[in-house]
C-alpha cells in the first residue's frame, strides 16, 4: 500500500507544527487509486517509437487493449477501440508502462528480469492482480481550489527521463523504495517519494520487493495533447513538496489531476548480501541505467468521455481510492483475464537466464 497511513501520519506531525502554514487539510488527501493488471512485456512505445517494433526498452504495459505500436493522438480513441481493459475502473482504456528491472548475476554476468508482483491495498490485503501498476489520480494537495481539469483526448506525457544518470534537481518524482519482508504489504510509512526513499536504486538487499514511485506533473499548457519532447507540455508545480498544491505557472496554467504510478518489483529472491558488497548493487534498467536516475513512466489517457472528470469532482465527497460511486469498477478476475500476445515476440520471461537483456542496450 500505500501511503495512505504513511500521509496520515505525516499530517498528524504537520499538525503538531503549523497545519496553517502548510494549508494541508485531511480532505486534500482524496484520491483515486487503483490496480491495473499487466497487459503484455514487450518492447514497442507508440509515445516515443511510433510505428516501431522491437524499440530500443523492454515495458511492461496495461490498460486498454487497444495498446499498439502506433497510437496517434488526433485518430486514436481508446474507449472505442479497446474491448476491454486491465484495470479495475471499466471506464479506463489509458494506457500506463514503464521499464522492467534486470537481475545481473555476479557469478556468471547473465540476466533475470525481476518479476513483477502486486500492490497492497490500503486494508493490507495484497491486490488481486496479475504484476502491473497502482494508479493513482490526485486532487492538489494543499491549497484551497481543489478542483482540476481533465485531460483531453489523445493526451499523453512521460515522467522521468531514461537518459539521466544524474541526480536531477528539485523534489524527488521518481524513486525507489527498499521494502523488508514485513514491509511486503504495507508499502512502508512515509509519503511517496520520502526523504528514505531514493532516485537511485537501493543500496542493500530488499527482500520484501522495490517499489518504485512515479509522480507525474500537475500542470499544462491548456492546449497541446503533446510536444516533441512529450513533457513540455506539462509542468510540475512550482514549490518545493512532490505532491502538488493548486498553483501552477503562468505557461501551464491548468491545473490537472497530479498521476502517480506506484510499481511493484519483487526482488527477493536477488536479496543475497553478497551482491551488495562495496557499494555495489545488481540491478540494472531494461535500458541498461545500472544507477537507476532513469527511472520514468509513460501515460496514454483513453477515459470514457466525462468519466475521470465526474471521479475528480466526487473526491472529497463520497469518493475516494477504489471506492468511487461515480465510477463502474470490474472484478480482478476481469482485470487480469485482459492480456494482449506480444507483438515485438522475444523472450522475457522472469524465469530464463539471458546472455543479453532484450535491445542490447548500453550499460551505464
Ligand atoms: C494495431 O495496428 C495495426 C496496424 O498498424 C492494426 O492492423 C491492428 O488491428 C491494431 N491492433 C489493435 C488491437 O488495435
Ligand atoms: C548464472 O548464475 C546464476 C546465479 O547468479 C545461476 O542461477 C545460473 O544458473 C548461472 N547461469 C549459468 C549459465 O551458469
Ligand atoms: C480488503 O479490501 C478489499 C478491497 O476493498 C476487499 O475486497 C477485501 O475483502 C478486504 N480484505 C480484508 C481482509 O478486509
Amino acid at each position: 500500500m500505500a501511503w495512505a497511513k504513511g500521509v496520515l501520519i505525516s499530517l498528524a506531525a504537520l499538525l503538531v507544527q503549523d497545519v496553517a502554514a502548510q494549508g494541508i487539510s485531511a480532505k486534500g488527501s482524496d484520491f483515486l487509486r487503483f490496480g491495473c493488471s499487466q497487459l503484455v512485456i514487450e518492447r514497442t512505445d507508440p509515445i516515443v517509437n511510433p510505428g516501431t517494433l522491437y524499440t530500443p526498452h523492454l515495458h511492461q504495459i496495461v490498460g486498454g487493449n487497444s495498446f499498439n505500436i502506433t497510437m496517434d493522438p488526433m485518430t486514436i480513441d481508446p474507449p472505442k477501440t479497446s474491448k476491454c481493459t486491465s484495470c479495475r475502473m471499466v471506464e479506463d482504456f489509458s494506457n500506463y508502462w514503464t521499464a522492467s528491472i534486470f537481475f545481473r548475476s555476479p557469478e556468471n554476468g547473465t540476466y533475470r528480469r525481476v518479476p513483477q508482483m502486486t500492490n497492497g491495498q490500503l486494508n493490507g490485503t495484497l491486490m488481486p492482480q496479475e504484476g502491473g501498476i497502482t494508479v493513482y489520480y490526485m486532487r492538489p494537495f494543499s491549497g484551497t481550489n481543489k478542483k482540476t481539469t481533465v485531460f483531453k483526448p489523445g493526451f499523453r506525457m512521460i515522467a522521468g527521463d531514461p537518459s539521466l544518470r544524474t541526480k536531477p534537481s528539485g523534489p524527488m518524482m521518481n524513486c525507489h523504495r527498499c521494502l523488508s519482508k514485513s514491509e511486503r504489504t504495507s508499502g512502508g510509512s512515509g509519503a511517496p517519494c520520502a526523504p528514505t526513499d531514493t532516485a537511485e536504486f537501493p543500496k542493500k538487499p530488499c527482500p520484501g520487493g522495490i517499489r518504485v514511485t512515479v509522480i507525474f506533473p500537475s500542470c499544462w499548457d491548456g492546449k497541446n495533447v503533446d510536444s516533441p519532447d512529450h513533457r513540455s507540455h506539462v509542468a510540475y508545480a512550482p514549490g518545493s513538496s512532490n505532491l502538488a498544491s493548486d498553483k501552477c505557472p503562468a505557461t501551464h496554467p491548468v491545473r490537472i489531476p497530479q498521476v502517480m504510478y506506484e510499481v511493484m518489483y519483487d526482488t527477493s529472491e536477488f536479496a543475497n548480501p553478497e551482491y551488495y558488497k562495496d557499494g555495489k548493487q545488481p540491478l540494472v534498467y531494461s535500458f541498461g541505467d545500472t544507477v537507476g536516475y532513469g527511472a520514468h513512466g509513460d501515460y496514454l489517457f483513453g477515459w470514457t468521455d466525462g468519466a475521470l472528470q465526474r471521479a475528480m469532482d466526487a473526491l472529497g465527497t463520497n469518493c475516494f481510492s477504489e471506492s468511487c460511486p461515480v465510477l463502474k469498477l470490474q472484478s480482478p478476475a476481469d482485470a487480469i483475464a485482459c492480456t494482449k500476445p506480444q507483438q515485438a515476440k522475444e523472450e522475457v520471461s522472469s524465469d530464463v537466464w539471458l546472455k543479453e537483456i532484450p535491445g542490447s542496450p548500453m550499460m551505464r
